[in-house]
């Protein structure tokens, strides 16, 4: 079975108390187990990170891209500034998809601007878990493709 890497960045351990509105109800783990669940179904293993720092998140790509075969990430805040972030995503050179719970084109205008979107395949936001299902599905026909 194939792994893909599920990344995420600042303030997503506090998912389940945040804002449901825009991240909805599930906290971490319970996403993470969803997500899991759902890439089984589809053939993948998902390995799971979460960091608040931005260079735990660098070390982390850095250190277990060469054994994947793609990434799913959300970076939370970092999103918008870490320019650091798109330089590991570029350098792990595997698919990486961006994914967002919330609809980042339609809140705060800095929240429009992604730096690490290059790096990636695609970006899926505003639809809560159901950006990750849509994340995997996509990853895994790219995988797919590449194989
Ligand atoms: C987020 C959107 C970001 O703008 C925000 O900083 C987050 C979560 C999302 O999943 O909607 O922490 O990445």
């Amino acid at each position: 079975m194939k792994t893909i890497l599920l990344i995420h960045g600042a303030n997503l351990n506090l998912l389940g108390k945040r804002n449901p509105f825009h991240y909805g109800n599930l906290n971490l783990r319970q996403l993470e187990n969803l997500v899991k669940k759902e890439a089984k179904s589809c053939g993948l293993k998902v390995k799971s990170f979460h960091s608040n720092h931005e260079g735990a998140l660098i070390d982390y790509i850095q250190q277990n891209s060469f054994s994947a075969s793609g990434i799913i990430i959300n970076a939370g805040a970092f999103t918008h500034y870490s320019y650091a972030l798109h330089d590991a995503l570029l350098d792990a050179h595997l698919p990486a998809i961006e994914v967002h719970l919330s609809d980042i084109k339609n809140r705060e205008n800095w929240r429009r601007k992604s730096v690490i979107a290059s790096a990636c395949k695609q970006v899926i936001s505003g639809e809560k878990e159901k950006s990750y299902y849509k994340a995997i599905t996509v990853l895994k026909e790219i995988i797919d493709l590449k194989a």
